[in-house]
């Protein structure tokens, strides 16, 4: 009986090669469409304003703030202008309570501290400090320092923000809290990643974050975005995918019941779908759930669960990163996890054996996933592919989650060819790249206002 029902399971959590193949038509399609026109069964295909490609030889101090979807970071970023840069940083975790409602607040608050302790004043003739901001959430963008709201996710639901300008939210705030900085850029952090990645890297293609949410950014030929109204169609811009928001109806995707489970609870249910199978913050949940349906069927822990493992998010990605690496006879990491963290009474070895298991199945699929949509992307600008491509990498499923980078070039070889993978795709951990890019970016306006005042 647990035999069957783990297979039947390993089945519905698995994504074949023929499947990803699938998803890669789809993915050529939906962003196709999302660069012609917004359209909510498109991916959102975002201009990001970003036109200038890094040269490594910037040089100069700047502020950048950095809105992940666990910190925000404050940094100083000073760019040497070799290729190498150095920072100070200051990390917030990002309350309970500012993800639901004081966010704006939260922010200036935490710039205020920052400029304080690092005793930071605006620059000789300037009323404030210029500063770059990277939002990891969609925003419409208008131009470079501002953008409009699309849609919270990642847990974050704020009142009174969708549809309006985020970057004068920041900066009311800033007000209220008498913080002498002014936004000058503001940009997705995986157009950070890009930028940090490609400021060392020039043949840098794509930036990726695979961590609380999962997203990229390319850069696209302006002629192949029809949406783009500016006048200049020469050159290039960064493009933000938005890819957590591919196939939003599962036409394609092998959504589970566990997977529909967790959906139709969460605060954006119908959105977000594949960033929902790929990225840290669902994972644990999509494998608690499969979990508890095991026991739902009396095959694990005696038919019992606990109060916390009955909860929801109570098993958090970091523990199946931790269970899915114990290599132990008696699998007794998997067993401090289960009975000593999550309060499970006395597991068996085939308990223990089963979670891990499940763990494996969903890690799997993700990774196998995030592959496929990096493939895709790639894939979309064939000419790139007989030359060394760079692709800038950051977020915690990255960095932390067993094997990950491994798999990803793994999965990868099938789809974008071994001479290609083995011989120059390079990926790089481009760590606390958004705030770099940030730096880079406001370096590149500021630059360019001084020189038109
Ligand atoms: C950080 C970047 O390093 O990675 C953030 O600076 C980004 O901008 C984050 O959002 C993503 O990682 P995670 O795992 O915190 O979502
Ligand atoms: C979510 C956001 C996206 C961000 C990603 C990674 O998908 O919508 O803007 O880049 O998380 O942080």
């Amino acid at each position: 009986e647990l035999n069957k029902n783990l297979e039947a399971m390993a089945a519905s959590f698995a994504v074949t090669d023929d499947k990803i193949r699938e998803i890669i038509k789809g993915f050529h399609a939906s962003m196709k469409a999302g660069l012609e026109r917004d359209d909510k069964d498109a991916l959102p295909m975002i201009p990001t304003y970003v036109c200038g490609r890094p040269t490594g030889k910037e040089t100069g101090t700047f502020l950048a703030l950095d809105l992940g979807g666990t910190n925000l970071r404050v940094c100083q970023v000073t760019l040497n202008g070799d290729t190498t840069y150095s920072l100070v940083q200051q990390k917030f975790t990002i309350t309970q309570e500012a993800k639901e409602s004081r966010l704006w607040d939260f922010i200036a608050e935490c710039v205020g501290v920052f400029l304080e302790e690092h005793d930071l004043h605006p620059p000789t003739g300037r009323r404030s400090i210029p500063c770059g901001y990277t939002f990891s959430f969609p925003i419409f963008q208008t131009s470079i320092a501002s953008g409009n709201l699309s849609m919270w996710n990642k847990g974050f639901t704020v009142p009174n923000s969708v549809a309006r300008d985020v970057v004068n939210l920041t900066q009311s705030a800033f007000q209220r809290h008498h913080v002498p900085v002014e936004v000058v850029a503001i940009l997705n952090d995986t157009v950070g990643t890009l930028m940090t990645s490609g400021y060392s890297h020039p043949d840098t293609q794509m930036g990726i974050i695979f961590g609380t949410g999962t997203n990229a950014a390319y850069w696209e030929k302006l002629e192949n975005i029809p949406k783009w109204v500016g006048e200049d169609r020469s050159g290039e811009m960064v493009v933000n995918l938005e890819w957590g928001a591919f196939d939003n109806a599962t036409k394609v995707l092998p959504y589970t019941p566990h997977d529909n489970k967790l959906n139709r609870k969460s605060p954006n249910h119908g959105l977000q779908v594949y960033e929902k199978m790929i990225s840290g913050l669902f994972l644990g949940e999509v494998a608690r759930n499969a979990v508890l349906a095991l026991v739902d069927q009396r095959l694990v822990f005696n038919g019992r669960s606990s109060d916390i493992f009955n909860k929801s998010y109570t098993f958090d990605t970091a523990y199946m990163s931790e269970i899915v690496s114990d290599e132990t006879p008696d699998l007794s990491v998997v067993q401090t996890v289960l009975e000593s963290t999550l309060d499970i009474p006395l597991t068996t070895l085939l308990d223990r054996k089963v979670v891990k298991n499940v763990c494996n199945m969903i890690g799997t699929r993700g990774v196998r996933l995030s592959a496929a949509a990096m493939s895709a992307v790639l894939l979309a600008r064939p000419e790139l592919l007989t030359n060394t491509v760079s692709v800038g990498i950051d977020g915690s499923m990255y960095q932390f989650y067993p094997n990950f980078e491994r798999d990803l070039y793994t999965v990868s070889r099938v789809f974008l060819g071994e001479d290609f993978v083995d011989n120059r795709l390079k990926l790089h951990l481009a760590k606390d790249g958004s705030g770099v890019g940030a730096a880079i970016v406001a370096m590149t306006v500021d630059r360019d206002r001084e020189h038109h005042a």
